[in-house]
């Protein structure tokens, strides 16, 4: 039986994620690496060499810290994964110990783009950040997906900064 990152009573009801009719949210599982996990964030950035063995290394250390890590998948009728995206839940000093939310590896399955998946998805972590208690969502971009995100109701704020460490990761741009 697979094990689920985090607890389904999180995820929206059916009527409010708009998703086509084929297609449903799932916490991401402990046997995903066999469903698809890794093929929709081929097309936003380097993924490198990932066995399943180091896929499970990192979905039992997300498993490991509660109330942090809430990646959410949308499965098609089939079971494989179209899309995927990350929620990371930051406990801060600031506004009086609060928590604010990153949302990471947005990524739609190329063959499913343009049907409001990616729409439905950012809607459904909005929607596990306020159940957990988040005081907002923040992400980085590129210029090219400003509109796709302002969309889902983001607005600028700020300049995101990098730095690199190590020199492979500029390279590959991640
Ligand atoms: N530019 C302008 N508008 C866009 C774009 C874009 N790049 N992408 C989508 N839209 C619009 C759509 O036209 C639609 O508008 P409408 O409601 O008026 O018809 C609306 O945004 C919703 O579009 P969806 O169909 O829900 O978008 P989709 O399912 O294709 O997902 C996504 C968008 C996630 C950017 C997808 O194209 C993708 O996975 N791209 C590759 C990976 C990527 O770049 N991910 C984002 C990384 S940033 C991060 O992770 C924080």
């Amino acid at each position: 039986m697979a094990t689920p990152l985090f607890d389904r009573s999180l995820l929206p009801s059916q009527e409010h994620s708009r998703l086509p009719s084929s297609f449903s949210f799932r916490p991401l599982q402990s046997d995903d690496f066999h469903n698809g996990h890794l093929d929709p964030l081929q097309d936003l950035a380097y993924i490198g060499k990932v066995d399943e063995a180091s896929w499970a290394n990192r979905f039992a250390y997300m498993k490991s810290c509660p109330d942090t890590y809430f990646v959410l998948v949308i499965t098609n009728e089939q079971g494989r994964i179209a899309g995927t995206g990350t929620l990371v839940a930051e406990r801060k000093f600031l506004f009086e110990t609060g928590i604010q939310g990153h949302i990471e590896d947005i990524a739609i399955a190329k063959c499913h783009q343009g049907r409001g998946l990616g729409l439905a998805l950012l809607n459904a972590l909005s929607h596990i950040a306020a159940e957990v208690g988040c005081y907002k969502t923040i992400l980085d971009c590129s210029a090219k997906n400003v509109k796709f995100y302002a969309k889902c109701g983001y607005e600028q704020g700020g300049h995101e900064m990098q730095r690199y460490i190590d020199e492979k990761a500029r390279e590959k741009n991640v």
